[in-house]
């Protein structure tokens, strides 16, 4: 299966896309996670992605097509994966469909309000070396503060303060957004409203998923 996950900051593609990966056992490929890392290990991408990010823009779409372009050439993601934010903008969207491996089967929307997306992001914390999230209310660590599988202080990402995540959610809106109309036109988008316990949330998406 040949998944997209699209949705506004926040609405728990990260979460979510790990969950569905491990029960379809195929990889999750975030592209935020791969521009961090180059970020992390100071890569030419990485110079130019750090002020890109905390400003809440998105890097050029060249960039981000040739990065997952290659991914999705790996041995792993033969049997299918997932892309977690990408495609961003519908030049994306069309460069993915022209590559052999890219053709998306389905694109699942997680959808929120701005307000929840606020919320939720405030109280995000993320593992720094396996890439966790967590919340201080809705989804804690066993013990607070530490990462539950490798026990490292957790971190908040240097694009939730409040001031960036508005300014993502503009550039969702404008950019993004119009790609659930991109795709329910191809007839392969399903919409789930992701307000609500974790656990609720996951077994509304296992049931579209299987609809
Ligand atoms: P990226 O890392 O993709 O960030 P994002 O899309 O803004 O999404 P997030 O990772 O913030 O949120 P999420 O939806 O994964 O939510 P999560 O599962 O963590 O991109 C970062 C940046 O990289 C972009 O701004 C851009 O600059 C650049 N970039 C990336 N891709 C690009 C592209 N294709 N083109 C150009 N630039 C690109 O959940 C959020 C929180 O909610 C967690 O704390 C979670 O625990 C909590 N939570 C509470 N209740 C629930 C519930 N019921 N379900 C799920 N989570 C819940």
């Amino acid at each position: 299966m040949k998944m997209i996950l699209l949705g506004p900051p926040g609405a728990g593609k990260g979460t979510h896309g790990k969950i569905i990966a491990g029960r379809y056992n195929i990889p999750i490929i975030s592209t935020g996670d791969m521009i961090r890392e180059a970020i992390k290990k100071g890569t030419e991408i990485g110079k130019v992605a750090k002020d890109i990010i905390n400003k809440g823009q998105l890097l050029s779409d060249e960039i981000v097509i040739e990065m997952v372009k290659e991914r999705v050439g790996y041995d792993d993601c033969k049997e299918g994966f997932i892309l977690d934010g990408f495609p961003r903008t519908v030049g994306q969207a069309e460069a993915l469909s022209q590559m052999n491996e890219g053709k998306p089967d389905i694109v699942l929307e997680l959808y929120s309000t701005d307000g929840e997306i606020i919320e939720r992001l405030s109280g995000r914390r993320v593992c720094p070396d396996c890439g966790q999230t967590y919340h201080v209310v809705d989804n804690k660590p066993n013990v607070e503060g530490r990462c539950d599988s490798c026990n490292a202080e957790l971190i908040i990402r240097d694009d939730d303060t409040e001031e960036t995540i508005k300014d993502r959610l503009k550039v969702y809106h404008l950019q993004t957004e119009p790609l659930t109309e991109y795709y329910k036109k191809q007839g392969i988008l399903r919409s789930v409203h992701v307000a609500g316990e974790m656990n609720d949330v996951a077994a509304e998406i296992a049931k579209t998923l299987e609809g």
